[in-house]
């Protein structure tokens, strides 16, 4: 399974590129304004210096809902850096511009997606990542790993490519689940990431080598 950083923080994904287990990175409209990043210019540069981070996918997601301006942007996305993908909200215009996007080869992560219709339509319109948003998901009393199931299943059954990209993930047990139940890429915050490596009997066991180590 990949991994792919959810956040706009460089600082964050100079770290979790450091590490060596990065596949790529996601943002959102909300993630670029926590950063401080405003302005068609500046977001622009900020996805340049997230490319010049990282060595894998770059999600630039649009804020138009028309399907002019869905395309205007994402062009101008696409030409930032080859390791961009147009990330597009799941409404009928997005569908439209993710059909336009895939007949130009131009890479496309269909977002906001919340059932396996929408997950289906979005493959089936050429998106290359479909994001269902588990979190959301749960904080509505809905199981949000069943939806990463429910999907895995369809698009084998039909062997459609478009990677199911596991968003919205709050903690380290969501990137576990969604592995066990196949989902290709986890984009994750650093800390769930992180919270995976750690375990007590790792820690206990390496104070006591070192110890050891001494005597
Ligand atoms: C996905 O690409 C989104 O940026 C993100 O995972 C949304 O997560 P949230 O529900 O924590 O805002």
């Amino acid at each position: 399974m990949k991994f792919f950083i959810d956040t706009a923080n460089l600082a964050q994904i100079k770290e979790a590129q450091e590490l060596g287990v990065l596949d790529g990175v996601t943002t959102n409209p909300s993630l670029m304004a926590k950063e401080g990043i405003k302005g068609e210019e500046n977001i622009k540069k900020h996805y340049v210096d997230i490319c010049n981070i990282v060595t894998g996918d770059v999600s630039a997601e649009v804020i138009s809902t028309d399907y002019e301006g869905m395309i205007r942007e994402g062009d101008a996305f696409a030409k930032l850096h080859p390791q961009i993908v147009v990330k597009i909200p799941m409404i009928k215009e997005g569908v439209k511009a993710i059909k336009y996007f895939s007949s130009k080869g131009i890479r496309t992560n269909c977002t906001l997606i919340f059932s396996a219709g929408q997950a289906l339509v979005a493959a089936k319109a050429g998106a290359s990542f479909v994001s269902p948003f588990i979190g959301r998901l749960d904080d509505v009393c809905t199981d949000g790993v069943e939806l990463i199931a429910d999907i895995r299943q369809i698009f084998d059954n039909y062997g459609i490519r478009t990677e199911i990209l596991a968003a919205s993930i709050r903690h380290p047990m969501h990137i576990i689940q969604c592995a066990k139940v196949g989902a290709d890429v986890a984009t994750c915050p650093l800390s769930a990431i992180l919270a995976l490596l750690k375990h007590p009997l790792t820690d206990s066991g390496l104070a006591q080598f070192l110890a050891d180590s001494k005597k």
